[in-house]
């Protein structure tokens, strides 16, 4: 039976529909929460990827969250925006709300069905589950023609029961049938069978899109992923980077990337521009302060680093010997040197498009140009790291209530360090001077004095954007407040300096986080 979705009309059989929950299963990761620009920001680069459905947010989780679905509901066009429910009517009508402007949209709502979460965690009978799912669809329909039910924990759901409860979703009306393996416990021969058993033996599963969400536990998400596609699953959710809940979500990129270099075992097409896979992954490194490990699948440093010199050999006499696919189909580019002291504005405004910036306006890109020159003089060559880093802080970072101005340090091996520091609050200019243990902690406490606030750093870290001496230091401070988590980061060719911004952004992440619900409660 061929498929007709209200979002993507009638559907090829081989198509494999690309869900991204970067912004939400993604974000709901310790430390990965980002601010409104920031996502708005990370659902543009998305839209460009050629994701099918973003997956922008919990509306009913905090303000913040609903104005991020709402925001990019308004703004960013292309992919099915989509907002996360739970089986209540108070989620599903916000969520609703938050999606009223969008050009396509999905309500995804979800219920626990594995005996273990109904009995502890929802305390309910199945029965009564049943009953919620087909309330909940059915509410969700009455606000949406695209909606997505999921049974959480559903791969440790007695099979019997899960085939009955996706019947209920799908005579309630529901039009994408999500099968998550909540905590990574499957294995691939699991998501198999469970995928055909569900596809065989519910009616009405041949008129719905059956989709796989796995987490990452025992680092089978991918498999597990690619498994479920054998089974009759043809929606995939992930995340950039894999990042998510615990040990993360399946990664975009190397599913992706699995169903294109292999297409005799994978014959399924999806809309994925490849070349914007590596800008994406970027992005959300910088955004978020977490790098990828350099040995990560597709985007890690050493994806196509070639030491050995027995690989190095094949590699001059034929890429293939030792390559599955070419680094630029991926958004490797051989050289990174981009530009330099006296690269004029075109030039630079050419290569923010081209790292996946797109249009900024005019005073984003005065600010962003005048950083670069700035930037150009302190250091010989500038690279495309050292570009996303410092647009990360002129345009991405936009809407923050605290804003880094002007710091000067004085230290060395006698006495304490001073910092002189100012930051705008909520548009006015103040400032201070602290003094400390060595020029960080004058700077951190300088900040404190200006902004009082109890959260405690968890960790600080430095590295470098590029690797020569004038490199830009990369910092990345953890504050912790009340069980909250936030990272910040910060880059500049000063070091004290970037810590300080990195230190600012986490307290502007933790600003916007005081506003959320305890986590526990809230979590999907
Ligand atoms: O992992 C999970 O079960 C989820 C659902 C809300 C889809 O994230
Ligand atoms: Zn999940």
């Amino acid at each position: 039976m061929t498929i007709t979705h209200p979002n993507f009309g009638a559907m090829a059989h081989d198509r494999v529909i690309i869900f991204d929950t970067t912004l939400r299963d993604g974000e709901q990761s310790p430390g990965f929460s980002m601010t409104l620009s920031e996502k708005v920001r990370m659902a543009e680069a998305l839209a460009e990827l050629g994701v099918d459905v973003i997956e922008a947010g919990f509306p009913i989780a905090s303000n913040d969250d609903f104005a991020a679905v709402k925001t990019i509901a308004e703004t960013v066009r292309g992919p099915v925006i989509c907002g996360l429910a739970r089986a209540s009517p108070g989620d599903i009508v916000r969520a609703a709300e938050a999606l009223r402007g969008a050009e396509r949209r999905r309500i995804h709502t979800f219920i626990s069905t594995s005996p273990l979460h109904m009995k502890y965690k929802l305390r309910m009978e199945p029965e009564a589950v049943l009953e919620a799912i087909t309330a909940s669809v059915t509410l969700a329909r009455n606000h949406a023609d695209d909606v997505e039910w999921s049974a959480e924990d559903g791969t440790r759901t007695d099979i019997d029961f899960l085939c009955r409860a996706v019947e209920a979703a799908i005579a309630a009306g529901a039009t994408t049938i999500n099968i998550p393996d909540t905590v990574g416990y499957a294995v691939p021969a699991d998501l198999r069978r469970i995928f055909s058993t569900v596809r065989e033996r519910v009616p009405g599963a041949d008129g719905v899109i059956l989709s796989a969400h796995n987490h990452n536990d025992l680092g089978l998400a991918v498999a597990n992923t690619l498994a479920a596609i054998d089974g009759g699953a043809r929606q995939v959710e992930g995340a950039i980077n894999g990042i998510g809940e615990r040990a993360g979500n399946c990664s975009i990129e190397e599913v992706v990337m699995a169903m294109r270099t292999r297409p005799d075992a994978y014959t399924f097409v999806n809309g994925i521009e490849t070349p914007n896979i590596l800008k994406t992954s970027r992005l959300l490194s910088t955004t978020t302060g977490f790098d990828v490990q350099p040995n990560k699948a597709i985007v890690g440093r050493n994806a196509f680093a070639h030491e050995s010199g027995i690989h190095q050999d094949g590699m001059l006499k034929n890429a293939a010997t030792y390559e599955i696919m070419t680094p630029d189909s991926v958004g490797w580019t051989k050289s990174n040197l981009v530009l330099g002291k006296h690269s004029g504005r075109a030039a630079f405004r050419d290569k923010l498009v081209q790292l996946g910036y797109g249009e900024i306006g005019d005073n984003r890109l005065n600010e962003a140009f005048r950083r670069f020159k700035d930037l150009a003089d302190r250091k010989k060559t500038v690279f495309e790291d050292d570009i996303i880093a410092l647009i990360d802080e002129t345009v991405v970072r936009d809407h923050e209530r605290v804003r880094f101005e002007e710091l000067e340090v004085r230290s060395g091996s006698k006495g304490p360090s001073t910092a002189n520091l100012v930051l705008t609050i909520d548009g006015v200019r103040r400032s201070a001077r602290a003094q400390g243990d060595g020029p960080v902690d004058a700077a951190f406490r300088a900040i404190r004095e200006l902004f009082p606030h109890e959260a405690t750093l968890a960790l600080f870290s430095i590295g470098a954007v590029t690797p020569e001496t004038d490199a830009q230091a990369r910092c990345t401070v953890r504050l912790q407040e009340n069980g909250r988590l936030v990272d910040g980061q910060g880059a500049d060719t000063d070091t004290v300096v970037s810590a300080a911004l990195a230190y600012v952004h986490a307290l502007n992440k933790l600003l916007v986080k005081r506003e959320r619900r305890e986590p526990e409660a809230m979590s999907a």
